[in-house]
């Protein structure tokens, strides 16, 4: 039933925005978006594969985010660690491999055990690779990665994957970015990452994406033509 992710799959990343004003908006508090947002998760990356997508990057908490009240991080942690417990199994059953990008240093006691154990679990996973990032700052690996540098020696190959390494993470180009909720910025989402992708801005609120937007911004992203600093276009091929 599992096939292997397509060989030219590509790599989408997106920045989870709009969960707080989707819940506000409806005189709920701010939890019962991120609650809504993890539905969200599953709706989204059980699209990723007939659309053409093998690796599916989230930015789920940035290492700004400590600073939001107590309660929310609080809530936003449970979440991580029944997220973590309950989606291991299907995760693994649709053939997921998950990554978990992002310092574990500070997550509290218990997380950096069981991202260790779902990474395991579903380490065969092939239709596609989800990485979601946690406590992720991209200027905080690049300085990180800038520190152990010897000697100034670097490629950007090289210094790609020390500046992944540094958030647990493996060293990829992300194809198509799109944050949702509205804004249009990057919030310190894969700087290096990002230097080629395609940006697509979405004022669907997080809790209610799904595949058709999923779609529509495919359906944006293989109309770009991309040229890379060249003047040969790169058309982009994706699923119907
Ligand atoms: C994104 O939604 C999720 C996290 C940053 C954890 P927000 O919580 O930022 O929602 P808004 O932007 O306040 O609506
Ligand atoms: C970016 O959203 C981080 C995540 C989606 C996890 P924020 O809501 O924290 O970003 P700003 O504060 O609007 O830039
Ligand atoms: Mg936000």
């Amino acid at each position: 039933m599992q096939s292997e992710a397509e060989p030219h799959a590509l790599h989408a990343a997106i920045i989870m925005d709009g969960n707080g004003r989707w819940a506000t908006s409806r005189g709920l508090p701010r939890i019962a978006g991120h609650r809504r947002g993890v539905e969200a998760i599953r709706r989204t990356a059980e699209a990723c594969p007939d659309l053409g997508i093998g690796t599916l990057t989230l930015y789920a908490f940035s290492a700004d985010n400590w600073q939001r009240p107590a309660d929310e991080v609080g809530g936003l942690m449970r979440l991580l660690r029944s997220y973590l417990r309950n989606e291991t199994q299907r995760l693994a059953r649709t053939g997921t491999r998950l990554s978990v990008v992002g310092r574990r240093d500070r997550l509290p006691a218990g997380i950096p055990e069981a991202i260790v154990a779902a990474e395991a679990a579903t380490v065969e996973g092939r239709r596609l690779h989800l990485r979601i990032c946690v406590d992720y700052s991209a200027r905080d690996a690049i300085i990180a990665a800038a520190r152990r540098l010897e000697g100034g020696e670097a490629t950007r190959e090289s210094f790609g994957q020390m500046v992944a390494g540094e958030m647990h993470g493996s060293p990829v180009e992300v194809d198509l970015l799109i944050r949702t909720g509205g804004e249009k910025r990057l919030s310190d989402f894969l700087l290096w990452e990002a230097a080629y992708a395609e940006l697509h801005f979405t004022d669907r609120m997080w809790p209610e994406f799904g595949e058709e937007d999923l779609a529509a911004a495919m359906t944006d992203f293989a109309a770009r033509d991309r040229r890379f600093g060249g003047l040969k276009s790169s058309r982009v091929m994706v699923a119907a």
